[in-house]
């Protein structure tokens, strides 16, 4: 059920149960990162495959140290600059981070949310939160109470509510490789502002042989309903006429002689209330009945990569 109150997420989580909670990027499933129950009960709800690994959720940059080592100086440069928030950074694992967290691997990955009913949560808690996004493996992230209740109904006892997400995107992945960063997952924090604190980043997020990060699997953040992505609106909708069609448009509305479902994510063009509203508007349209899904390409700059991202990889294939 939805609530508010902490302490019960506190004692719930101490027992080994899994709580949704609110970040500013979407809503996660979370769990003591320092125990298996836990973990394995996060996967299964999830029907994530075991090989995916998972966020570490801490509560102060000082804590980093307890999950990572061998940082290098300009991760720490990072860390400093942007948390909390929507920034993960993948580093080498300290010893007794459990393989199921890191998938094996010898890197871990870490945030700070800026959420302050994640911090005040983690704030009470003596072990950190391992938290993927909370929809089921492959679809569209949570960014509301609702939408967490939606895919989970009973199966969650708590789901903590900290209103709609502010940035509504997933945070930005950066691994480390000779120092060099390397971007794992667009977020929403800009490939710009990470190079205006380190400079040149190098981009690795396509690559469906041997993802990194299931975020970068072709086919992910995806409606039910088949999803098309295109620079011209107006010409598609032209080659589906007869069709039950909802748009998912940036600024502008589309003249049209039946009244079709459109969502306009920024009548003022604005890049972050797009991202914010992007999610929900999906969700909305996934839930219209719809035959198809007519998706605007976004402008390929700051948030526009992210978002245009996550429209390729909701795409019908
Ligand atoms: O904004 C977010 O990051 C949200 C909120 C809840 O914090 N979480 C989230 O988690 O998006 P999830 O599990 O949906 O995506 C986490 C991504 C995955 O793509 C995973 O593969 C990647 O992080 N990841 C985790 N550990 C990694 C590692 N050691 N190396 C590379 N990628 C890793
Ligand atoms: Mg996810």
């Amino acid at each position: 059920m939805i609530t508010t109150n902490i302490t019960k997420a506190k004692k719930a989580l101490i027992n080994d149960e899994i709580v949704s909670i609110p970040t500013e990027t979407v809503y996660g499933l979370a769990g003591n990162a320092y125990s298996e129950t836990a973990l394995k009960k996060i996967f299964f709800l999830k029907k994530r495959p075991l090989h995916n690994p998972l966020i570490v959720h801490i509560k102060s940059v000082e804590y980093i140290n307890n999950i990572a080592k061998d940082i290098p100086e300009i991760a720490m440069k990072l860390a400093k600059e942007f948390w909390p928030g929507p920034l993960t950074l993948v580093l080498k694992k300290q010893k007794h981070i459990p393989d199921l967290v890191t998938a094996g691997h010898d890197t871990v990955a870490v945030r700070i949310p800026n959420h302050p009913v994640a911090l005040a949560l983690l704030e009470e808690l003596d072990f950190p939160l391992a938290a993927p996004s909370a929809n089921p493996f492959g679809s569209i992230s949570p960014t509301s109470a609702e939408h967490v209740l939606n895919y989970f109904g009973d199966q969650l006892n708590i789901i903590l509510n900290g209103g709609e997400c502010s940035k509504g995107l997933e945070s930005t992945i950066i691994g480390f490789e000779n120092n060099i960063p390397i971007l794992f997952r667009h977020g929403s924090i800009s490939i710009e502002e990470i190079e205006l604190c380190v400079g040149k980043v190098i981009i690795k997020t396509n690559d469906d042989l041997k993802p990194n990060a299931p975020g970068m699997l072709s086919r992910h953040y995806a409606p039910s309903t088949d999803t098309y992505l295109t620079d011209n609106v107006v010409e598609l909708l032209k080659t589906f006429s007869g069709k039950n069609i909802g748009l998912l448009l940036f600024k502008n509305q589309i003249e049209h002689k039946n009244n079709i479902a459109q969502e306009v994510l920024s009548k003022t063009g604005d890049l972050k209330e797009a991202a914010k509203n992007l999610y929900a508007a999906l969700h909305r349209l996934d839930k219209s009945n719809l035959d198809i899904i007519i998706a605007e390409k976004f402008p390929n700059e700051g948030l526009g990569k992210t978002i245009n991202d996550r429209l390729e990889r909701a795409i019908k294939k």
